[in-house]
């Protein structure tokens, strides 16, 4: 048992099952090192610790660190955390001079400097997933941008759009989820190591030092801000909903689609299940599974802003919870997203239904009501009302946009003369479509030019991500060389 030599008792073996956090641990013994490594660097830097004793406590986690990449170290429970598995390995193998690695630290400023190391390498993995998902999307917006389909409002049929145009919304809205996270990341990527337990040290530490070491861009500087907040975590939990709520909004469309009803695309056969007793069945688990981890998500987040809300100034226990949500959000959200994006690559979508769709139907109304007010001067209002009667007229007879005769006898009906040809080419749901040139709207023109857009600011994004990559890289480098030359 460690730190108990104020107490006179044992703590009881249920307890330290409690109390213990290995289970959400077991995931930062890397960043644990390094942050070791690094503080001891910058004690014997400042003379806190003399060169020997550096060395000896170095040496003992080069061995740890091969132990742990191999797999082969093993948490002990009664030693509570991480943090103390570590430094009770370095005692045993260090001895005495292992006893002074955590001299001017607390495990309150070690725990959260570990979980922002292991976060910010999250968030840069889940922005390189939504890299690759947008640009499958884009890949497809620009295959597809003239191809017809339906636009849908309350789920009934509104105007004509593509089938490019739909992909890109879906990859501007990933965009910003990519935009999200890598705007926390500054806030993530800012070092609490040399807060201490809560109201920083009397020993002279270089705080800057060990924060360049460990590749982090800032200082939390309030030391007692440094080791209580969690709202950096709060953040990344609330992106990670928000991103899953996208992600399901796309499968939900997509499962819809997939049925016999809507018949607009095929679910490919690698992303999709059978059933144990209806052998005709080709189930979109995959995409239903995805819409679920949004539940999973959010009940992290609900669970990490209720167990933060009412935690007093300073270091609680309570703290202790918000990794496992944190991990589990992410593992979830990385598969969803490589899912969706094997979803996406691997659809047959069914043109000309979608065109059949638009074709047979009345979608091309607003574009009527339109032409009516630009080539016969007519107020809005009227055009509306002169196009909604006749709908009215065409469905009564059984017919639709597609019967250009009858349309025409209707409006002449209504005293509007216009050609067959005229009609043809009003009603026509790729003239409708290529119309739409208002900046963001469906035409093939503008989806080819947001497509491109995009494309490019999906590589600034990327260069970023290779930039911050690097920069930890760099930092553990470093460390390394640093770590050699003490040994
Ligand atoms: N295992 C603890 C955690 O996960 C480390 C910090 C312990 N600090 C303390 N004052 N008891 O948060």
């Amino acid at each position: 048992m460690v730190l108990r030599d104020r107490f006179k008792g044992k703590i009881s073996a249920g307890a330290m099952e409690f109390l213990n956090s290995l289970r959400v641990d077991r995931e930062m013994i890397m960043e644990d090192i390094w942050l070791n490594q690094a503080h001891v660097i910058m004690l014997e830097r400042q003379g806190i610790v003399p060169r020997e004793d550096a060395a000896k406590i170095l040496s003992a986690l080069d061995d740890l660190k091969a132990e742990a990449m191999a797999g082969g170290f093993q948490l002990k429970e009664e030693l509570e955390d991480v943090h103390m598995n570590v430094e009770s390995y370095v005692t045993e193998k260090a001895g005495q001079a292992g006893g002074k690695m955590h001299t001017a630290r607390s495990r309150n400023d070690q725990v959260v400097t570990d979980v922002r190391m292991k976060l910010r390498g999250e968030i840069l993995e889940t922005v390189g997933l939504l890299i690759t998902l947008d640009r499958t999307l884009l890949k497809l917006a620009e295959k597809s941008k003239s191809t017809v389909m339906p636009g849908y409002t309350h789920l009934q049929h509104a105007q004509p759009i593509t089938l490019g145009f739909w992909a890109s919304s879906y990859a501007e809205m990933f965009f910003r989820d990519i935009e999200r996270m890598l705007g926390s990341y500054s806030r993530v990527n800012s070092s609490p190591l040399g807060a201490c337990a809560l109201s920083g040290t009397s020993f002279p530490i270089d705080r800057k030092f060990t924060a360049r070491l460990l590749g982090f861009d800032s200082l939390q500087e309030n030391a007692l801000d440094a080791v209580s907040s969690r709202d950096f975590i709060l953040e990344s939990l609330s992106s990670l909903a928000i991103l899953t709520s996208n992600l399901s909004r796309l499968s939900e469309e997509l499962v819809l689609w997939s049925t016999e009803e809507f018949s607009l695309i095929e679910m490919p056969d690698e992303f999709s299940a059978g059933s144990s007793i209806m052998p005709q069945k080709k189930n979109p688990d995959l995409a239903e599974l995805i819409r679920g981890s949004a539940g999973r998500t959010y009940g992290n987040l609900v669970q990490a802003l209720t167990a933060v809300k009412g935690i007093t100034s300073g270091y609680n226990r309570d703290l202790q919870e918000d990794r496992a949500l944190l991990w589990d959000s992410f593992r979830v959200v990385n598969s969803s997203v490589e899912i969706m994006n094997g979803i996406l690559a691997g659809v047959k979508w069914n043109d000309k239904r979608m065109f059949a769709l638009v074709e047979d139907g009345f979608s091309c109304a607003t574009e009527l009501a339109n032409s009516l007010v630009m080539k016969e001067g007519m107020p809005f209002r009227k055009a509306h009302s002169v196009t909604g009667k006749l709908v009215k007229s065409l469905i009564k007879e059984g017919k639709n946009f597609k019967d250009i005769s009858d349309v025409r006898k209707l409006l002449k009906k209504e005293g509007i003369e216009l050609s067959e040809k005229d009609l043809r080419n009003l009603l026509d749901p790729s003239k409708a479509v290529s119309a739409s040139r208002s900046i963001g709207g469906t035409s093939p023109a503008e989806v080819g030019r947001v497509a491109k857009s995009l494309k490019k600011e999906l590589l600034v994004k990327e260069k970023s991500l290779k930039g911050k990559r690097k920069g930890i890289e760099d930092a553990g480098k470093e460390t390394e060389k640093l770590v050699r030359e003490i040994v």
